[in-house]
């Protein structure tokens, strides 16, 4: 049985959708389901010059599950630093998500690893810029 927060984040998602031309995109597979997903950043500066999620998309091809961790996780990072960001784990969208039935918390891992490939995608490429 799915949480009421699971279903509300399921049926009701805000953050679904690819942004065109995006600063980080990460993407992964479930090699045992053969669900995907993809996450879209655009990144921007808060006040204190820190660099933050401005704007975030993702597209799940994917379980209930799957697609309320993606829901989650990007909800939890919009307008937070890439620091922050980075320290989202797959346990704490299972939380967020009032937990998972246990053969789905497995889904919770792909949100959590396509936000940190959809950084660290972003920071490999200002690397390069700045050669
Ligand atoms: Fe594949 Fe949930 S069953 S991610």
């Amino acid at each position: 049985m799915y949480s009421k927060k699971v279903i509300e984040m399921f049926t009701n998602p805000k953050n679904v959708g690819e942004i065109r031309d995006p600063d980080g995109l990460g993407k992964v597979g479930n090699p045992v389901c053969g669900d995907v997903m993809w996450i879209y950043i655009k990144v921007g500066k808060d006040k204190q010059g820190n660099e933050i999620i401005k704007d975030i998309k993702f597209k799940t091809m994917g379980c209930i599950a799957a697609i309320a961790s993606s829901e989650m996780t990007t909800e939890l990072v919009k307008g937070k630093t890439l620091d922050r960001a980075m320290e989202i784990t797959n346990a704490r969208v299972a939380r967020e998500l009032k937990g998972l039935p246990k053969e789905k918390i497995h889904c919770s891992n792909l949100a959590a690893d396509a936000l940190h490939n959809a950084i660290k995608d972003y920071r490999r490429k200002k690397k390069r810029k700045q050669g």
